[in-house]
């Protein structure tokens, strides 16, 4: 829906007096570094031109309506009750948003809210951090003068869905959506939180996104295991080597010190995570001198990595990229995100457009019984206010 309409929904549901605003949140990809945020590596992600709107006014009371227009459920809470409900299903990211910042000691206020999410939901592009990030910015111009630095509130809504919703995500897509620049990608150390925005010129070529319509259902609980098993490599490594995360080894020092992980599955997640983190900056020389082919080969080679070693895929996300690798104009494809379904991405010739499509959409059909869908997106500004004047 766009904006314009979310505006005139929310007139209707709550009325039209008082001063209401209205926000925007993009989704996100990543382009390479994936399951290494919290691996201290290098993520290189960017914020898409859709999102999440988000229409608010502020009350006088302590009530927080919530409504959607995706989902038939409306919550109605108080500041005083934002504790987690499983029934509040969608309403509790920003539930658990608001609660962080009343927690931490931010000023917050009962409002009326109505988002609605033009992600598609379970897709792996992040409509939850999306969410997250709008209720945020919604508190911090509302009632926090508008002045709040952002990366305090990226953090805040990674520590809500951790805590809160109990995925213990990385800190990737809340900063990809928070610190999003229009037209630049972000690389992101995860290490120290630097940043540099890079304009990614893909000489002629684009990325277009390719949702597999799986959906990623079930993948928290695999999620927070490929964590574990990195935790688990890491403390066997500290003892060999001076290290406070995978990241911090190159290739050459991982190869050396390998054979001290025993167990084969643990020895693939750091493997993976290492050469990954390799990869990334490896993609970033590559854009900077202009060689998009080998940007999109190793793109594909972190698709195969996250396949072979860190095995996230499985068979929608493994058809689509390998039938995208064969269609007319690819030159790199890989899943992105966390995997088990919901996206991928490839790298086609912009003239090549429509007999890929074409070509991916028949192969991916005939494999696996599932219609892909295509999104075609250039890079989004972060989550901020949209003037209605
Ligand atoms: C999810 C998480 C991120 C990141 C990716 C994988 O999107 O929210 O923090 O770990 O998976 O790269």
């Amino acid at each position: 829906m766009e904006g314009k309409k979310v505006l005139e929904s929310f007139k209707t549901l709550y009325g039209a007096e008082g001063d209401i605003r209205l926000f925007h949140s993009p989704g996100r990809i990543n382009l390479i570094g994936e399951h290494i945020d919290y691996n201290g590596g290098y993520v290189f992600p960017c914020a898409l031109e859709f999102g999440t709107f988000g229409v608010v006014r502020a009350r006088e009371d302590k009530v927080v309506n919530l409504a959607s227009t995706d989902f038939d459920l409306r919550v109605t809470t108080t500041l005083d009750d934002l504790q987690y409900r499983k029934e509040d299903d969608w309403a509790n990211y920003p539930k658990g948003v608001i609660k962080i910042m009343h927690d931490q000691g931010y000023s917050v206020g009962g409002m009326d809210i109505l988002v609605s999410g033009n992600i598609p939901n379970g897709a792996g592009l992040s409509s939850s951090a999306s969410l997250e990030l709008l209720t945020a910015v919604m508190v911090e111009k509302l009632f926090n003068n508008g002045s709040l630095p952002r990366v305090d509130l990226v953090k805040l809504c990674q520590k809500a869905e951790n805590e809160y919703v109990g995925v213990n995500c990385g800190i990737m897509d809340q900063f990809a959506i928070g610190m999003g620049k229009k037209d630049r990608a972000i690389l992101l150390d995860c290490d120290t939180l630097n940043y540099d925005y890079v304009s990614a010129d893909l000489k002629g070529y684009t990325l277009v996104i390719m949702n597999t319509n799986k959906r990623r259902a079930l993948n928290e609980s695999k999620y927070n295991e490929r964590r574990t098993e990195c935790d688990e490599a890491l403390e066997a490594l500290k003892k060999y080597k001076d290290i406070t995360s995978l990241c911090q080894l190159t290739p050459e020092e991982f190869e050396e010190a390998k054979d001290k992980l025993t167990k084969d599955n643990i020895s693939k997640r750091a493997e993976h995570a290492v050469y990954e983190n390799h990869r990334v900056k490896k993609a970033i020389e590559a854009l900077n001198s202009g060689d998009i082919h080998s940007f999109g080969e190793l793109l594909t080679a972190s698709h195969n990595s996250l396949r072979d070693l860190y095995e996230v895929t499985g068979e929608a996300l493994d058809s689509i990229v390998s039938e995208a690798l064969k269609a007319p104009g690819c030159i790199g494809a890989r899943m992105t995100g966390a995997g088990f379904g919901g996206c991928a991405i490839a790298l086609v010739d912009k003239k090549e457009i429509d007999s890929f499509m074409d070509s991916v959409k028949k192969g991916y059909l005939n494999r696996t019984g599932l219609k892909a869908d295509f999104y075609f997106s250039g890079i989004g500004e972060g989550t901020e206010e949209i003037s209605l004047k």
